[in-house]
Order: structure tokens, then C-alpha cells, then sequence
């Protein structure tokens, strides 16, 4: 290493570039967030596999499977926003798939997508009854409790990537998983 350009000025940039390297995250040696210190947060690592997403903000998911009866803190005004977005998503398909759909059809199609019955399917299927924290007189299994986790997690996706385009991928991913899944038992 001792060449005649170690200069003390070259000795000191090189001293500083091995205290501070230049990736900065490369400290976070720790590895990702620990999301596994309960069985809630065990829970929501797993859910975040199911849905293809990771969340930068893991704090937006756990307020999304928290309801209202559980705490302030809840996933209620996420569920606005998920719920805007699968209208959306569902009257974009229609359209895209159709440019002179009639707009009864792209209505329809936009308020079946949204409806408490796809909801509470596609919520159950991902495992939301089991996750969401309810109040102990709240039944986590009621269509209207996972419906709402459901649009949270929608609406969680939106806000934690910035983008409805990341929340409307993961809609369509759990409708395609929820209508394979009922199309395979209808088979049994
Ligand atoms: C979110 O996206 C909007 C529009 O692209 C942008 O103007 C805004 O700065 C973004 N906000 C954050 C926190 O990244």
C-alpha cells in the first residue's frame, strides 16, 4: 500500500471511506425491520408474502388490520382510499378491455369489484379474520370487519408506495387468487 502517492491527505480520504462507507444503509446490518417481535407482527410479515408487497411503512399495515372497535388508531380512512381504488381499477378493466363499454356495465362491473361480498372473499382467502384486531364483542370473521381490513390494506399499499398503481396490482392479484381459489373448490 505504501506507495509515494500516500500522501497524508490520500491516507486521510481513505481512513474516512472505511469509517463511513459510501452505503450509508450498509449499518443496517441488522437486517429488515423486525416484524416478528409478536405474533400480530409474525402475522403481518406473513401477509405481506401473500400479497406480493413489502412495506416500507410497516406501521400503515398494522393500522390497517386494526378496526375501529380496537383502537383509534384504525384502517378506517385507508379503507376510503382502497375502496376508491378498486372502483377504479375494476371501471378501468372494463373499459380497457372495451372502449364503448356502456357506462351501466362500467358501473356495474366497478361496484361488483367492490362490493362486501368480493371484499369479504378476497379478505378471507388472504387470511384477514385471523390477522385483524378487533374488540373482544367485535367478531373478526364479520364480512363488514374484513371488508374494511381488506380496503385498508388497498388503501395502505396506495399511501406506502405513493402510487394507486402498486395498490390496484395487489387488488387484481388478490381477486385472481380468491377467483382461482373458489373456481378449484367449485371443482371438488
Ligand atoms: C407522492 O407523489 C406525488 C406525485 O407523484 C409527488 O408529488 C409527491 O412528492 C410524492 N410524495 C412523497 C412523500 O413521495
Amino acid at each position: 500500500m505504501a506507495t509515494p502517492l500516500a500522501s497524508p491527505i490520500l491516507r486521510c480520504l481513505l481512513l474516512l471511506l472505511i469509517a463511513f462507507p459510501s452505503h450509508p444503509r450498509a449499518t443496517a446490518a441488522a437486517g429488515p425491520a423486525p416484524l416478528s417481535s409478536s405474533p400480530f407482527d409474525a402475522a403481518l410479515g406473513k401477509l405481506q408474502t401473500r400479497i406480493g408487497y413489502a412495506f416500507g411503512a410497516p406501521d400503515l399495515l398494522r393500522r390497517a388490520m386494526t378496526h375501529a372497535s380496537y383502537s383509534r388508531e384504525n384502517g378506517r380512512a385507508l379503507a376510503v382510499l382502497g375502496l376508491a381504488a378498486a372502483q377504479s381499477a375494476a371501471a378501468l378493466g372494463t373499459l380497457a378491455a372495451d372502449n364503448d363499454a356502456a357506462a351501466s356495465a362500467v358501473s356495474r362491473r366497478a361496484s361488483e369489484a367492490a362490493s362486501e361480498a368480493a371484499c369479504a372473499a378476497a379478505g378471507t382467502h388472504v387470511g384477514i379474520p385471523a390477522i385483524v384486531r378487533v374488540a373482544s364483542r367485535t367478531s373478526a370473521s364479520a364480512a363488514p370487519v374484513i371488508c374494511g381490513a381488506l380496503r385498508a390494506l388497498i388503501g395502505a399499499v396506495a399511501v406506502d408506495a405513493n402510487s394507486t398503481d402498486a395498490a390496484v396490482e395487489v387488488f387484481w392479484k388478490l381477486h385472481v387468487l380468491t377467483a382461482a381459489s373458489a373456481a378449484a373448490t367449485a371443482a371438488m
